[in-house]
């Protein structure tokens, strides 16, 4: 791993890549490290989610991207840095942004991009598109990241997703970083064991908090975390922390959380479809 890492958050769709990525900035901003975080997802741009006053002054990424060259000059001038939190700076898709609203890159383009981000920041988080074939950018994340962190939810979709998906992901290509499996917005009345096992090696929980539901309605995902309903959750982001910072000795093993009420029905349904991941294969 380099000195300053490149994380990639990466999952299926509406799992929780986003509030994540903005609570893991400000964990490693809390620790005084300058964080870049790239919102990559060019069909949903969530930059004016994030943080609604500073949106409108930002240009988009897109448009960075579509520049005759990249410099760091460039990289720096599209940054939106947060008054509320001056360890942590913005760059993504805009309001409005879509598909078509830039010319396309290439891959070497993404590569130049990531490359010369890691100048920039002690920590480069990228919140990734779920859908690969339509980003370049996310597609070179995963390849170049150091830990990629892979959200599941408790959801058939998401078992679907990662059907379709895991197979893309068997290249040597995308082996070299660290990936760690991540079980997120688990609510109390989802089986998390059943899904846990199914899915097979799940390192870190990310509970359900209102607070953190609240807060992504309102577009205020930058306030602080805080109360008793959060600590759980807050122990997850430490620990993908400690996964990323060099020097903590033991990342989280995989878990297997206590049965919960409502197994049966819906382990009955997820061995049907997935046999073959139960009891932590990869
Ligand atoms: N740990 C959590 N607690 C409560 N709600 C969450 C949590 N994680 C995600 N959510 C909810 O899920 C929604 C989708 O999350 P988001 O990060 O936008 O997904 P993605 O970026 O993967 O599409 C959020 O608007 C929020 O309501
Ligand atoms: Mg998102």
């Amino acid at each position: 791993m380099t000195d300053k890492p490149l994380i990639a958050v990466w999952g299926n769709p509406s799992s929780g890549k986003t509030v994540t990525a903005v609570k893991l900035a400000q964990a490693f901003a809390s620790r005084k490290l300058n964080v870049l975080l790239l919102c990559c997802d060019a069909h949903c741009p969530s930059i004016s989610t994030i943080a609604p006053q500073g949106a409108a002054k930002h240009s988009s990424l897109g448009e960075l991207l579509s520049q005759p060259t990249l410099t760091q000059e460039e990289l720096l001038r599209y940054a939106l840095p947060l008054d509320v939190s001056p360890h942590i700076a913005l760059l993504g898709y805009k309001k409005g942004d879509n598909a078509f609203s830039y010319a396309s890159f290439d891959r070497e383009r993404a590569v130049d991009f990531l490359t010369l981000a890691r100048h920039l920041a002690d920590v480069v988080l990228v919140d990734c598109a779920s859908y690969l074939s339509a980003d370049p950018l996310s597609t070179v994340a995963l390849e170049v990241a150091d830990t990629v962190f892979r959200l599941h939810s408790c959801e058939l979709k998401s078992l679907m997703f990662y059907a379709s998906y895991l197979p893309l992901l068997a290249d040597a290509r995308f082996q070299r970083s660290t990936s760690v499996s991540v079980l997120s917005n688990v609510k109390p009345e989802q089986d998390e064991r059943e899904y846990s096992q199914v899915f097979g090696g799940i390192q870190v929980t990310l509970p359900h908090v209102t607070t953190l539901e609240q807060q992504a309605a309102s577009a205020r995902l930058l306030d602080e975390l805080s109360g008793k309903e959060t600590q759980a959750y807050n122990t997850g982001i430490r620990q993908m922390i400690e996964w990323v910072i060099p020097g903590q000795p033991h990342p989280p093993q995989p878990v297997t959380p206590p049965s919960s009420a409502s197994s049966g029905k819906i382990a009955a349904v997820l061995q049907r479809l997935w046999p073959k991941r139960r009891g932590g294969e990869q």
